[in-house]
């Protein structure tokens, strides 16, 4: 079975002082069987992660990093952006794209999220691709279409067979993360029953697309996830792991997500 993944979204938050006491912290509390294979992955903002990513090479933990964002062009005129190839040479291995935040606030569209998968792939960065149904979708019964959309045109499904056209990005190296847009920062969650049949669905998807020969992506569920129902959700065999904002920005609190993560993972494995 995969290893299970637990990625913190720190979002617009930890200035570098900060960064350091929560590695300082990861570092002391992380259970010795999370400390390799990359399972754990924070994603901080851009400022912090040069500097993470030399304290990780000089601490005992293998974890990775990962970019909240990139743009998808590899240089120019981009007042502000950042292209993949800067984000590489931080250090950094993984990157969010089309959190539904930037997808809202910022106008990023599926278009323009192909394009920046597009982007990762080719300075081999893994995407960590999110989708997930608004509120109104999701009482109109829309969630697994428009799921299926977003991962179509984000990946291009369809128009190359493997995977896409733009780029070198091989599928099996993908995180993608159902994040229903009504359960982020919210407190409220689908069931984790509900969250399996989605997943399921993505796999099937994938699966009658052919584009996943080579191995299936990790899918994780984000929303709302914290220390009283992560159990729950890791129980469930098609949820590879968790995309956690608010409850992983402290770290005492991601540590313990974590052992109760694994724990359930195992039990589900031995079961
Ligand atoms: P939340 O955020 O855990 O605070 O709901 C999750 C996310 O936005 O990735």
């Amino acid at each position: 079975m995969a290893t299970a993944s637990f990625i913190a979204n720190w979002k617009m938050n930890k200035t570098l002082a900060e960064s350091r006491d929560y590695l300082n912290k990861l570092q002391k509390l992380l259970p010795a069987r999370a400390k390799s294979g990359d399972q754990v992955i924070l994603a901080s903002p851009y400022t912090a992660l040069a500097s993470l990513a030399e304290w990780i090479r000089a601490s005992s933990l293998e974890i990775g990093l990962a970019a909240q964002n990139l743009h998808f062009a590899a240089e120019g005129a981009y007042t502000g952006e950042i292209s993949s190839s800067m984000l590489y040479e931080t250090g950094c291995r993984y990157v969010i794209v089309g959190h539904s935040e930037r997808r809202l606030h910022c106008g990023e569209t599926d278009e323009m999220i192909a394009q920046k998968l597009a982007a990762a792939g080719i300075a081999h960065l893994v995407p960590i691709l999110c989708v997930g149904e608004s509120e109104r979708e999701r009482e109109q019964n829309k969630t697994v279409a428009v799921i299926k959309r977003q991962i179509k045109k984000g990946l291009c499904l369809g128009l190359s067979s493997k995977g896409h056209e733009n780029g070198p990005l091989d599928l099996s190296d993908c995180i993608i993360a159902y994040e229903p847009v009504w359960a982020i920062g919210t407190g409220k969650t689908p069931t984790p029953f509900e969250v399996e049949k989605v997943h399921r669905e993505i796999y099937d998807y994938l699966q009658s697309e052919g584009v996943v020969s080579e191995g299936m992506p990790k899918i994780l569920y984000g929303g709302s996830v914290n220390e009283k129902n992560i159990s729950a959700f890791m129980e469930k065999a098609h949820i590879d792991g968790v995309l956690v904002g608010g409850a992983s920005l402290s770290a005492e609190r991601f540590v313990q997500m974590i052992e109760l993560g694994l724990e359930a993972k195992e039990t589900v494995c031995t079961s």
